[in-house]
């Protein structure tokens, strides 16, 4: 098999900390199971913006269009608070969204069960909680034109566009189904019918969709209702498809549900290449927490599992996913906790690089 090949890109704030634990685990991988990464480095994000001007230069974007798959810390910081729209670390990450055209995020909220005691929520409604999020990523609110910021008359006017095709409803909503089939079999789609034509649109293609997938049992919510039934009761989902504005939100909703930020992984895929590999980015959900930045204090977990994620949606390698999960699981169940954990049992946390190490040593130990 041909070396699988990885562009990492640390990015800003806690993001080269909890990727160098990253590093750690491909290298674990090389030695123990004999895979074979070739690994190469570059900038996004602010850290892109010092060397380079730009947040995401046009060799990296052209190295992510090479590459299997692009490994993503985070991006921002207060120092890039005032630059230009276009110059903003986030733009760095859309920019490689849209020209990998990475359509498909897939954003799992799982409750650890050592964890369920963090949400804000009472224990027995996430305890043993699961849901995939599917949010569409490269189009909507986010890209849609005509959009900015113009005069008319007295009057400063702020447009974006909410905008849908038939394509693009279409191929996020396989995507969905597709990842149920292999789950509950549910799917619920939210949207807003009720005010929005892109709406309508959303709920009929996506029903279109459903009549391939028979097994499937398909609901439709919108999305105000969606984010109060996910803090009412979030264990009646399995998969949520929807668009990316409030993929954006809900999921940010349902990351918290899990009461550990630090925990999240994500997927990003797009269509599959001459190789059969899906383009695919995947990243850690929490952000760049410049607060903690540089201290050792970040929790490397999301940024592992979205490794794991990696494995299974990239490589095929479900089973080294299953180890590394389970790894994490069971660090988690033997009481190590980063900071971001500790605090609320009062337990003296470890830090961000003897968390990756005691995954690797829970890797070690047991006997795959
Ligand atoms: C996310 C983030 C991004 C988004 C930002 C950083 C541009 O909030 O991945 O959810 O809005 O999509
Ligand atoms: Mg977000």
């Amino acid at each position: 098999m041909p070396a699988m090949k990885l562009l990492i890109l640390p990015g800003d704030g806690i993001g080269p900390e909890v990727m160098a634990e990253v590093r750690k685990v491909i290298d674990w991988f090389g030695a123990n199971r004999g895979l074979d990464f070739s690994v190469e480095e570059d900038l996004v994000g602010g850290a892109a913006y010092d060397a380079h001007g730009a947040p995401l230069s046009d060799e990296t974007m052209a190295k992510a269009q090479s590459v299997d798959a692009v490994l993503l810390g985070a991006v921002g910081g207060p120092a890039y608070d005032n630059l230009d729209f276009s110059l903003k670390p986030e733009r760095g990450l859309l920019r490689l969204r849209k020209e990998m055209d990475l359509y498909a995020n897939l954003r799992p909220a799982q409750c650890f069960d050592a964890l369920a005691d963090y949400s804000s929520l009472k224990k027995d409604i996430v305890a043993g909680l699961d849901i995939m999020i599917v949010r569409e990523l490269t189009s909507g609110m986010y890209f849609g034109e005509p959009r900015g910021i113009h005069t008319e008359g007295n009057e400063r006017v702020g447009i974006n566009t909410h905008r849908y095709t038939t394509s693009e409803i279409r191929r996020v909503g396989r995507s969905a189904f597709e990842l149920a089939m292999k789950r509950g079999k549910r799917v619920c789609s939210m949207e807003k019918a009720n005010v929005m034509e892109a709406g309508i649109l959303w709920r009929e293609e996506i029903e279109v969709i459903a009549k391939d997938y028979p097994e499937i049992e398909l609901s439709h919510m919108y999305a105000d209702n969606g984010a109060m039934q996910l803090v009412r009761n979030p264990k009646q989902f399995d998969v949520i498809v929807t668009d990316n504005l409030f993929g954006d939100i809900l999921s940010d909703c349902a990351a918290m549900l899990t009461g550990s930020l630090g925990m999240l992984p994500s997927a990003s895929l797009g269509a599959p290449m001459e190789n059969g590999r899906p383009k695919a980015l995947y990243e850690p959900v929490h952000g760049s927490a410049p607060d903690i930045a540089g201290q050792g204090k970040a929790n490397p977990c999301a940024c592992l599992l979205s490794f794991a994620m990696a494995l299974r949606y990239s490589f095929d390698l479900g089973a080294e996913a299953d180890m590394l999960e389970a790894a994490v699981n069971e660090v988690l169940d033997q009481g190590v906790r980063t900071a971001d954990l500790a605090q609320s049992e009062g337990a003296t946390p470890v830090s961000t690089a003897e968390m990756g190490d005691a995954v690797l040593a829970a890797m070690d130990s047991n006997d795959w």
